[in-house]
């Protein structure tokens, strides 16, 4: 088989091996059902409390403000619509980002045919949430603000204690979408002002189908699942042990490495952009220069946009996976991205960029092996450059 090169783990990464072991025991062994009271769920019940208890300690929260979901798409509706509807007599004006993750937009979307008024925040070239227009658009019918820690595409980190602290001043909660950040930078809900918080474990090298929404104790939102009463009644179904026992030591080894991985991705990711720069004329990188994800480079060809899923075509057949904009755009005909679009980019350009996502197991061969490909590549383009 053709060895792969993988740099989409904005997209998703593969399980760390020392997570799949701390898996494996509770697929065949201790598979009981951490609600049943005999041994088995007992047992169950310990290594759930546990792993609360260790994503908890990895954004300075309590335990009991951890609420296991299906993913990040699960928690943010619960965040978004939970808020809105627990607190509709007290407002139904909800502000959101305009390059949110789909999850989110999508929900207020849903939200407004239900009688809520919902605001896009721009965000400036660069991508970053504009506080002046913040401060502007609150009223008092404002309950929620929900700002994503790091964007999935352009990889800017928003400035989220600024947000925390004016959403703070006027008693609004204030929920991120920490789906990419989570495990990659140092995350304090309470620094941050932060009332509810989604995390996943698929882009952390844990399992697909499982993070939490943090929920600050004191707040008031609505469960979106009904039933058994499991998750201390937010989110009813039987937990999903082995894929939480998974997160929990996923984000525990984040913890242990981050350091020095983001260090690692850093310099990797330096010595793409580097190459970027001193071989293509037209090239241009999408998002902040500095406030981004360690291991996150969104870029463009000025001119080639039209070609850039030709060019990632091209790319995976010399066995090197990276991504356009955004995993869902990429599977969704090259639509043009709501994101490169809301930082100024024309429907034309807003096609065209490439994600290069580095991970914990990225190497220099591997982006030696990417600016080859890329040389060749473009080669192969070369009508389109010229
Ligand atoms: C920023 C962001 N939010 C939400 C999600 C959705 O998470 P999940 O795939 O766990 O439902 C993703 C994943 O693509 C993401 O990048």
């Amino acid at each position: 088989m053709q060895q792969r090169i993988y740099l989409d783990n904005a997209a998703t990464t593969c399980i760390d091996k020392r997570v799949l072991e701390t898996m494996m025991p509770y697929f065949s062994d201790f598979y009981g059902n951490p609600s049943s009271l005999h041994t088995l769920g007992a047992q169950a019940k310990e290594i759930l409390d546990q792993s609360r208890l260790n994503i908890a300690n990895c954004i300075g929260a309590e335990p009991d403000e951890i609420i296991f979901t299906s993913g990040g798409t699960e928690a943010n509706n619960f965040a978004v619509k939970g808020i809105a509807f627990a607190n509709r007599y007290k407002g139904n004006h909800i502000i959101v980002s305009a390059i949110e993750h789909d999850c989110i937009l999508n929900s207020c979307k849903w939200l407004e045919e239900q009688g809520f008024f919902i605001t896009n925040l721009p965000v400036d070239n660069f991508g970053l949430v504009d506080i002046e227009t913040l401060k502007r658009v609150i009223n008092p019918r404002t309950i929620l603000v929900s700002v994503m820690y790091a964007n999935n595409e352009i990889g800017t980190i928003e400035p989220v204690e600024e947000i925390g602290k004016i959403c703070r001043q006027h008693n609004i909660y204030f929920h991120s979408d920490a789906c990419q950040s989570f495990g990659k930078v140092p995350i304090d809900v309470n620094q941050a002002n932060i009332d509810l918080l989604t995390i996943n474990s698929h882009k952390i090298y844990g399992p697909k189908g499982v993070g939490a929404l943090y929920i600050r104790k004191g707040t008031n939102i609505t469960p979106l699942l009904h039933g058994g009463g499991q998750e201390a009644g937010y989110r009813s179904s039987t937990e999903n042990i082995p894929g939480i026992a998974g997160f929990a030591k996923a984000a525990e080894l984040c913890m242990l490495e981050m350091a020095t991985e983001m260090q690692k991705v850093t310099k990797l990711r330096n010595i793409l952009t580097d190459f970027l720069f001193s071989n293509y004329e037209n090239v241009y990188i999408n998002g902040h220069a500095e406030k981004r994800l360690p291991g996150h480079l969104s870029f463009s060809f000025h001119g080639m946009e039209g070609e850039t899923i030709r060019l990632l075509f091209l790319l995976d057949e010399m066995g090197i996976a990276v991504s356009a904009g955004s995993a869902c755009s990429s599977n969704h005909g090259g639509n043009a991205s709501h994101v490169l679009q809301a930082i100024g980019l024309s429907p034309f350009e807003a096609r065209g960029a490439i994600r290069v996502s580095f991970g914990r197991f990225t190497t220099k061969k591997d982006i030696d092996a990417l600016t080859n490909a890329l040389n060749s590549t473009v080669m192969q383009l070369n009508s389109i450059f010229s």
